[in-house]
């Protein structure tokens, strides 16, 4: 078995690092949905979802650094152009949303396809035994869940 620089298996690192890069560009989604939300939301409820959602793209754009530099620790080059985000994003794209339940909406179902893309890389760096991606994921997933059950509760409904 070959390993880096970091100890770890270096085919399994490589294959890591492209997971964190899908992960990357789902981020990137995530957070030009948050920012196009906290820009368009209208209502009465303005002032309060302006700010919250400033608060979770302030969040985003900490773990996309984060995600890049793990991605460049690894071994990887990270997605950088629009191009690839594109390319390689499953998180849903909201346009035009002026509602907030409708804003809501859209950060429940981006997170829980962000929560997938992170459970499938926590249980391979778990197999690589990787523990700085591993606890990467976890950290991601406890707050992460945390968000949709406070979205699901703002829209009245379980989890
Ligand atoms: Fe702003």
């Amino acid at each position: 078995m070959k390993t880096n620089s970091i100890g770890l298996n270096a085919a399994k690192s490589i294959s890591l690092s492209n997971d964190l890069n899908r992960l990357l560009a789902n981020f990137q989604r995530y957070y030009q949905n948050l920012r196009g939300i906290h820009w368009n939301i209208k209502g009465k409820r303005f002032f309060d979802l302006h700010l919250k959602f400033e608060e979770l793209y302030t969040e985003a754009n900490l773990k996309v650094d984060e995600i890049a530099e793990r991605i460049l620790t690894l071994g990887g080059v990270p997605y950088h152009t629009f191009e690839d985000y594109i390319s390689n994003s499953k998180v849903p794209v909201g346009k035009d949303i002026t509602k907030d339940e409708d804003a809501i909406r859209l950060i429940v179902d981006s997170i829980t396809e962000l929560l997938l893309i992170e459970r499938a890389i926590l249980e391979a760096s778990d197999e690589a035994m990787d523990e700085g991606t591993n606890s990467m994921m976890s950290d991601f997933i406890v707050e992460q869940e945390k968000t949709v059950w406070m979205m699901k509760a703002w829209l009245g409904e379980d989890i």
